[in-house]
């Protein structure tokens, strides 16, 4: 059965799924990264659902999301001139911060950590609802652990189901990979997830350059686990253009970057970027993949995309995908 959902335009749905947050259930809610898996980020047993829902493991933090940067206090006391310029610029949207924490934050939203991930989403329904909450709002993507994240309402009701106890449908999302999450918790900062702000946006905001976090950094950073946005049918990423498929195995899906030069002999084809742009790849990149992973495939080829701008975020996933579960070092 599908989950209650209602259109997160209208304002009532907005007022009911607050009500739903603030007593302690499980919203689902677009925003323009990914569709999020909402609670309270201060009620611990609506916190916990979180995870059994998603079947996540508890050392894996989650993002606490704010209506607007001003709420920041809240959560984190940082004075850090650098927050505030970072907000100024990128708030609302797809960049999550890692600051110091309060302690009043649960634990199990941290897993722990002394840091917090926090964020402005900038989907005027994910705001709305927020600000009707009147509370923080611990959200994942909306996927069970490892998968790929949902960008369509349809998507969340088919991962999770009844599990939530309501879905906002706000459309697809707009920027379609998951947010920047950026730690301020360290010196130099460190990008511990490429995302949908560009790491030379961020490089220029700070006027220093920024390291990606590596495997060395995985057990600080739990987001990095190696086998991560995988879908069930085995993901082999080349190293350039696509040539015809290989002979064995026989079903092969294409997942081209833009119009390929060869899509005869593939099973199912999905273009990402039919103008080119690593924008549209982006926003399109999960949606495909589902596609492909449904379509009866022995074996997904993806052409790689150049890693300027969101091309950082597309290979992260692409390369997680690729990487087979018996390499990771962590759950998938
Ligand atoms: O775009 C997004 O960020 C979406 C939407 C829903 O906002 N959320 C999302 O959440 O991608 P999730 O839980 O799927 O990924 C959050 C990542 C996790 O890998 C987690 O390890 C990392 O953020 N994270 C959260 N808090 C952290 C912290 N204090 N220190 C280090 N990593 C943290
Ligand atoms: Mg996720």
């Amino acid at each position: 059965m599908s989950p209650r959902t209602l259109p997160a335009s209208d304002p009532a749905a907005i007022a009911e799924a607050a009500a739903v947050l603030r007593r302690g259930g499980l919203v689902a809610f677009p925003t323009e990264t990914v569709y999020g898996l909402g609670a309270d980020a201060f009620n611990p047993r609506a916190v916990a659902r979180v995870f059994e829902v998603k079947a996540r493991p508890s050392f894996d933090p989650l993002i606490v999301h704010l209506a607007r940067a001003a709420d920041l206090a809240r959560v984190s006391p940082s004075d850090d001139p650098r927050v505030s310029a970072l907000a100024a610029r990128f708030w609302p949207g797809p960049l999550t911060l890692v600051l110091p924490r309060r302690p009043e934050v649960p634990d199990l939203v941290t897993a722990g950590l002394d840091t917090v991930g926090v964020r402005v989403p900038a989907h005027p329904a994910a705001r709305a609802l927020i600000a009707a909450a009147d509370t923080p709002v611990a959200a994942p993507s909306a996927n069970p652990f490892g998968y790929v994240s949902p960008t369509t309402a349809a998507h969340v009701a088919e991962l999770l189901g009844l599990a939530v106890d309501l879905v906002l449908d706000g459309g697809p999302c707009t920027v379609g990979v998951e947010s920047t999450i950026l730690s301020l918790a360290v010196e130099p900062p460190l990008i511990l997830r490429p995302g949908g702000v560009p790491r030379e946006d961020l490089e220029e905001a700070l006027g220093s350059s920024l390291e990606v976090a590596g495997p060395a950094e995985r057990p600080s950073a739990p987001g990095q686990l190696l086998v991560h946005y995988a879908t069930r049918t085995p993901l082999r990423l080349l190293a350039g253009p696509a040539g015809p498929p290989p002979a064995n195995p026989v079903r092969a899906g294409l997942l081209a970057f833009g119009p390929p030069a060869a899509a005869a002999g593939y099973a199912a084809v999905e273009v990402l970027a039919p103008d080119g742009s690593t924008g549209t790849a982006a926003a399109n990149l999960f949606a495909a993949l589902r596609r492909l992973d449904g379509a009866g495939l022995d074996l997904i080829i993806a052409e790689p995309c150049a890693e300027a701008g969101l091309g950082h975020a597309i290979m992260d996933r692409l390369r997680r995908a690729s990487a087979r579960r018996g390499d990771a070092d962590g759950d998938g």
